[in-house]
Formats: C-alpha cells, structure tokens, sequence
C-alpha cells in the first residue's frame, strides 16, 4: 500500500471549535451545553496513591541490579506514568519555555488568528480530534506543532511564531529529544531489550510538542479538561508549568489525581511503547480535570519511533516463550490509521492486538 507522504500526514486534524479562554473570559455562570459532560461527573477518584517518583541521576548510575531500575520497571507495568527528579533537562530552558508558553495563550486574539489551525492539519491553536458538529468539546485550548525530524517541520508556522518562542522552542526540542533517548534506553535495560534495538528505533524519531491551556471554569464538575485517552507515541514528557493539580491516572478503575513535585515532570508510555515491550508495560488512560479559581498549563512533548521503522514487538524480546501478542506495522502508517479515527480509548491498541486479525486487513 502506498504511504501518504509525511507533509500530508493527518495527525488528529480536527474541526474548528470556539476558543474557549474566550468563553471563560465571558463570567458566565453556566458552561455551554458543548462542553456539559454528564459522563465526567462524580469522578471516583482517590487521593491515597500517587504514581511512583524516578531519580534520573540515581538511574544512569547504577547497575542492572540497582532498585532505581526495579522500581522504574514496575512503575511502567503498573502504573505506566511516573514523575522523574533530577532529570537534568538545563533550568533555565524550563523558565524561559515556560514564560513563552504562558505569553503565547494571553495574546490578543487577533494575534492568535495567525496561528490557528488550519483545514488539513492539527497544527497551530485549536482543539484535536474533533471530528463532528455535534461532538462534546473539552475545556481546553491546544497548540500543536510537528517539531522533528526537521524535514516535518511547517516552516510558515515557525516563521510565524513569536520570535523567542521559537528560539526556546528548538532548544526545549533538543532537550526533550534527548531526555527521551535516555529514558528510553533505561526501559530497555529494564525490559532486557537490546539497547541498540531501542536506539535504532528512536533515531531520527518524530517529535511533536502539544501545549494545553485549561482556563478557569465556572462549572467545573459538570465538564472535564482533557477527554479519558492513552497517547498514541511511545514515550511522553509532560511539564507541567504550575503547581496547580489536573491530570489524574486511571488505575483499576478509580482515577488517581497527580500532585505535581516541583521541578519534576510527568514521563508516561504510550501505545507504541506498549506493544514494543509485548505488552509488558502499560499505556494508561489518564484525563485532565479543570478548577473554578485557576487556569493550568501543560506541555506534552510526543516521541515517536522513526516513520520508516517497523513497530511491533522488540526483536530481541520475543521468543518461543514469549510469542508477539501485537502485529507489526510500518510507524508512519500505524500513525495514519490511528488518526483516521476518532479518539477513542484504548480500541486502536486492540486493533493491533494479534487475536484481531481476524477479519482485519
Ligand atoms: C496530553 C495530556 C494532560 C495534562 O497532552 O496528552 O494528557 O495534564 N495532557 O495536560
Ligand atoms: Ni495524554
């Protein structure tokens, strides 16, 4: 089957949906009927367990035996997210990052309406995977860019960005590329896949940074910040800009709110990670919730395996005793068939699944 060239690639392209800081700014009292979200309501949830904290440092110390890497690998098997200290990522990239991101969701609207979403791509301020007219919205706004490799990149986008940003992007890029690769060979120690497999995979890998801005709500609970989803990458780096809490983690059932540590950020596995380690680490659903008195801000930084690898169960891992529970599948198409359908939980995961090929192409 022919590929879709990378350029024209949709990546969760999405109908327009209002902007909603614009709403909030409104001080309506009720929340529009879009974004009214009785599923969501009376979220169980339960504050007593909290996802497991890595010390990056004591990581890449220590030898196979150290109880840093135990604790890393069953952080990813149970719980798929966790929060990683000492990650080394240069502090003053993190404020100076930090500071753009938050000037870039208080510009002036009309400034705004040069980067937003065009028809064909998820690029830009808007909403993604909003699919129809009717859909339920989340109260949020995004801005999407494609960061790597450079050849994805949509150069009139970046000419557009507010020069700083984009300064600070590139350097924020790197940093998150390598942090990635580092972690990443971490879990293939852990997962005892041949490090050289893992590398090979994420070279030249694709990157692309999701930023989210939740405004004050003045219905909280009737709404829900960001839908129940899993990542569809293989590895997340989430920044949280502010100490103010949202993102909970669904563990056997009952959703597990995150209290950001300073100086940490949020690393998780996604789908591709999952059937890479055949299953043995978990790509979790998780959701973002939204408060009445403050607005949260989060930077998702997505790494991909690169587009012409083929994903599937690690070589190196599967054997007579361990048979491929996933099929394997060119990255760059995966990526096209999963964003051809709608988010929706964890069903693409299943389609990979090797009982579906059944009556799959
Ligand atoms: C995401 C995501 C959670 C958050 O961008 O994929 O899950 O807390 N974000 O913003
Ligand atoms: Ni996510």
């Amino acid at each position: 089957m022919e590929s879709t060239p990378v350029a024209k690639m949709n990546f969760g392209k999405s109908l327009l949906v209002p902007s909603v800081p614009e709403l909030a700014k409104q001080h309506l009292t009720n929340i529009p009927a879009r974004y009214v979200r009785p599923e969501q309501e009376s979220p169980v949830t339960y504050a007593g367990a909290s996802i497991p904290v890595i010390d990056l440092q004591k990581l890449i110390s220590g030898d196979s035996m150290d109880s840093e890497l135990q604790k890393l690998h069953s952080a990813c098997q149970q719980w798929g997210f966790l929060q990683v200290i000492n990650h080394g990522v240069t502090p003053s990239i993190l404020e100076d990052f930090k500071r753009e991101v938050i000037d870039l969701f208080k510009l002036p609207m009309e400034e705004k309406k040069k980067l937003w979403q065009q028809e064909d791509s998820f690029e830009g301020f808007g909403n993604s995977f909003v699919v129809s007219e009717e859909q339920k919205l989340d109260w949020n706004d995004m801005f999407g860019i494609m960061t790597l490799p450079l050849r994805i990149r949509k150069v009139d986008l970046f000419q557009k960005l507010p020069s700083n940003l984009r300064g600070i992007i590139e350097a924020y890029s790197n940093e998150m590329k390598s942090l990635a690769m580092i972690i990443v060979c971490q879990l293939a120690k852990a997962l005892r896949i041949d490090e050289n497999e893992m590398r090979e995979l994420f070279s030249d890998g694709m990157q692309s940074i999701r930023m989210n801005y939740y405004p004050p709500c003045p219905e909280p609970h009737k709404t829900i910040g960001f839908s129940p989803h899993s990542d569809a990458d293989a590895l997340t780096i989430l920044f949280q800009l502010d100490e103010t809490e949202g993102l909970q983690v669904r563990k056997d059932d009952i959703w597990v709110p995150i209290k950001p540590l300073p100086n940490a950020l949020i690393v998780n596995i996604g789908d591709m990670m999952e059937i890479v380690s055949n299953g043995v680490y978990k790509s979790i659903e998780h959701r973002a919730i939204v408060n009445s008195n403050k607005e949260r801000l989060s930077v998702a930084t997505f790494s991909t395996f690169n587009l012409d690898s083929e994903l599937g169960p690690a070589h190196s891992l599967i054997g007579p005793n361990n048979p491929p529970i996933f099929r394997r599948v060119v990255v760059q198409k995966y990526l096209q068939d999963f964003f051809a359908r709608k988010l929706d939980g964890k069903s693409y995961l299943d389609v990979m699944k090797v009982e579906a090929r059944n009556g799959e192409s």
